[in-house]
């Protein structure tokens, strides 16, 4: 087992490896939690914008019901877009539907401010059905109501979510906080190591998303895991987790299959040989303009990402 948790730059620390949440369908993702909690995971990835949140908080219930107690879990969730100018209002709607009083880590999920007063909760549209965003608003003002968080007492950390180099640089000259974590897809075919490498540079914890290649983990077909996973007699899933872990980042995995679940939470330490393979790979993508992001919702919107510039 590599490193178990990490340490962040509020002094407390985060665990390596998380559930993730998103597209757990209702009647599945109570169990998938439970199950998680109860056999070695202490982080839970949620979000509003999801809808999953009350059913992920009963399986909070109920792990804590069987003996998990609240300290030992990270509860990390995220502010969705349309409420990025009424940040708390949906802090406390996740807290309510998770059934907890404090977050550990709260996230702006994406930097941008789809109407508030629009035609819908989370994705409100045009009369022509594009999304309906308000374009004269800066994400520097979604900051700001994130760092009066802190002394609510309902947040143990701040960070923001889908961040690129570009728009974390317009955040540090302006915040008085500097975030904590900075949550975006990654893996070895979108390595992001530009973003990488300013978080490290200013101590903001990367987390991995969407490790697998998201629906229906595609990954796991990439030739050097294969290689890796082979040579080491482990899943593809671990050398794709654990890549991340190498990187000093921490990973969430998403499955509502117990037996994945603990098939995830298998971590090895990867050596530097598998470590320039992987890289290797990422090279040759990026060399050949053959980078894939695998979530990008279609804001139309430029967040700087090279690949998406
Ligand atoms: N901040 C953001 O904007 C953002 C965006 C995307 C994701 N996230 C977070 O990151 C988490 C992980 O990303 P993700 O959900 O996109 O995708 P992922 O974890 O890369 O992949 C999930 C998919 O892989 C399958 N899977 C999981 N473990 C497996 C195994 N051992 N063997 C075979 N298949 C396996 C899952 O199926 P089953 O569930 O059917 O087992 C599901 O189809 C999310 O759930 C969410 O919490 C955040």
């Amino acid at each position: 087992m590599a490193a178990t948790s990490f340490q962040l730059n509020t002094g407390k620390a985060i665990p390596a490896l998380g559930l993730g949440t998103w597209q757990s369908k209702p009647g599945e993702v109570k169990s998938a939690v439970s199950y998680a909690l109860q056999n070695g995971y202490t982080l839970v990835d949620c979000a509003y914008c999801y809808g999953n949140e009350a059913e992920v908080g009963e399986g909070l219930a109920e792990a804590f019901a069987a003996g998990v107690r609240r300290d030992d879990v990270f509860v990390m969730t995220k502010a969705w877009a349309s409420y990025n100018t009424r940040i708390e209002q949906c802090l406390d709607k996740s807290l309510r539907a998770l059934g907890v009083d404090y977050v550990d880590m709260y996230l702006i999920h994406w930097p941008l401010l789809l109407n508030p007063n629009g035609n819908d909760d989370k994705f409100p549209t045009l009369p022509d059905g594009s999304r309906d965003i308000i374009r004269d608003w800066k994400h520097t003002e979604a900051w700001k109501q994130m760092e009066a968080l802190l002394a609510t007492g309902k947040v143990r950390g701040i960070g923001v979510s889908n961040y690129s180099k570009n728009y974390l640089e317009e955040l540090l000259a302006s915040c008085t906080v500097v975030p904590a974590v900075n949550q975006i897809e990654n893996h070895p075919s979108l390595p992001q190591q530009e973003i990488v490498d300013l978080c490290r540079a200013q101590n903001i914890h990367v987390v991995a998303y969407s490790p697998l290649g998201s629906t229906g983990s595609p990954l796991f077909s990439a030739a050097p895991v294969v290689a890796i996973a082979e040579k080491r007699g482990v899943s593809a899933a671990t050398v794709l987790l654990s890549y991340h872990v190498a990187r000093g980042s921490t990973v969430l995995a998403k499955s509502v299959t117990p037996a994945r679940i603990s098939t995830n939470a298998v971590i090895v330490k990867l050596d530097d040989e598998d470590m320039a393979q992987l890289r290797a790979y990422s090279d040759d993508l990026t060399a050949k303009g053959e980078l894939k992001r695998y979530v990008y919702p279609p804001f139309g919107i430029d967040f700087g990402f090279p690949d998406k510039s």
